[in-house]
């Protein structure tokens, strides 16, 4: 049941200490970094020089998580719409990792790409929450998340459990690979705040308890409640702070039923600029990449009257422009979209609950869409 929770939404956010603890447990050493996971033996992905990851709504969100991961550790990789894999599928062989990304492993269009990847010269891979689904049976392998049961529609500590699992993955394959591949390009490694291998895995052990400070300490209710009124909510990023904000926007819009969009960072100048108003708060998310870049995007949404709410740590520039902080710990980069994610879920909910919305069951929405 929910116990003491509202909504089994909550109820899952505030989970993600112990999923996300579940989803890493015996499967890093954090001396050395290696990775290792029950399911797939070593090996596995000796021979892989190319991923393509495969999934929807909230799991093509942590896919793209997954792709940027990858691709900084020197891998090809590309996240597609599961639903899109059929109209245009890449070139694959048998060098390609096709990764079905799917928390209820039951998603009638992954579940396709899945399937259409099979029948190629492709390994398989599903990453699920479910261990006896579909997704999980077809794949030539399986990684489980771990994550516990999820009830509330909206994902939640499926998604943050994914993007762990699927940075977990990353490292596995460059591992496997190493020599064959040619070093990652010195930008994508000078780009990093701290990119060694020994911070970024003691910030993984420190992560279950880093998500429960954030829990305790959010300031989101309270800036649910002073943007309640407002027209459209715009969500950006840039680097792994992408997917966040693609994510933060459909979390967002799919229980307060309230327009919500995310959008590259950069972008914002191409187009929706033109959207921005003091009326259409900009969620703006600092993931530790490019945060410069990222601030002057804020600066150009600030100049035309709309509030930001920078997803950033204390002390960050960005504060001298924001008119609201949801704080998150300075952590490598690669795992700050994390816990950014975990406060953008904390805002979706409390803006829910404020305009009354049926936050486990949203209109028209259903937890497993097995139709294509
Ligand atoms: C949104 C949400 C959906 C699912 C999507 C794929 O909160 O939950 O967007 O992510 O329907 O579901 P799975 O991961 O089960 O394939």
């Amino acid at each position: 049941g929910k116990g003491e929770f509202d909504h089994y939404m909550l109820k899952e956010i505030t989970e993600q200490p112990t999923s996300i603890a579940q989803a890493t447990e015996g499967r890093y050493d954090s001396r050395t970094g290696a990775v290792s996971f029950e399911t797939v033996p070593d090996g596995t992905f000796s021979d892989v020089d190319r991923v393509v990851l495969v999934a929807c709504g909230t799991s093509y969100h942590a896919a793209r998580y997954g792709e940027i991961s990858l691709r900084r550790a020197g891998i090809d990789a590309v996240a597609l719409l599961a639903n899109e894999y059929g109209v245009a599928a890449p070139p694959v062989d048998e060098r390609t990792l096709v990764v079905a990304v799917t928390q209820s492993g039951e998603t009638a269009d992954t579940l396709d790409a899945l399937r259409r990847a099979g029948e190629s010269d492709a390994t398989t891979l599903a990453v699920t929450n479910v261990i006896g689904s579909s997704a999980a049976r077809d794949a030539d392998h399986r990684l489980f998340i771990r994550a516990g049961p999820e009830i509330g529609v909206a994902a939640t500590k499926t998604f943050s459990s994914q993007a762990i699992l699927l940075t977990m993955l990353a490292r596995r394959i460059a591992d496997e690979t190493a020599g064959t591949r040619s070093p990652p390009a010195k930008a994508d490694v000078a780009e990093a705040r701290s990119s060694s291998v020994a911070d970024r895995w003691s910030d993984l052990d420190r992560l279950p308890s880093l998500v429960a400070d954030l829990l305790e300490t959010s300031s989101a209710e309270s800036i649910a409640r002073r943007y309640r009124d407002d027209r459209a909510y715009f969500f950006i990023g840039r680097g792994l702070g992408y997917p966040v904000a693609l994510e933060g926007a459909l979390k967002f819009k799919e229980i307060t039923y309230e327009h919500a969009e995310g959008f590259a960072a950069g972008e914002l100048k191409h187009g929706p600029l033109a959207l921005v108003t003091p009326e259409t708060p900009v969620v703006t998310v600092f993931t530790g990449t490019e945060d410069a870049q990222t601030l002057k995007n804020a600066e150009e949404a600030a100049t035309r009257g709309a509030p930001i709410v920078a997803v950033c740590p204390d002390g960050h520039p960005a504060l001298d422009v924001a008119d609201a902080h949801l704080r998150i710990p300075d952590v490598d980069p690669t795992l700050s979209g994390i816990l950014a994610t975990v406060q953008l879920q904390l805002l979706s909910y409390h803006a829910a609950s404020l305009l009354e919305r049926a936050i486990d069951k949203p209109r028209n929405l259903a937890k497993s869409v097995t139709v294509e």
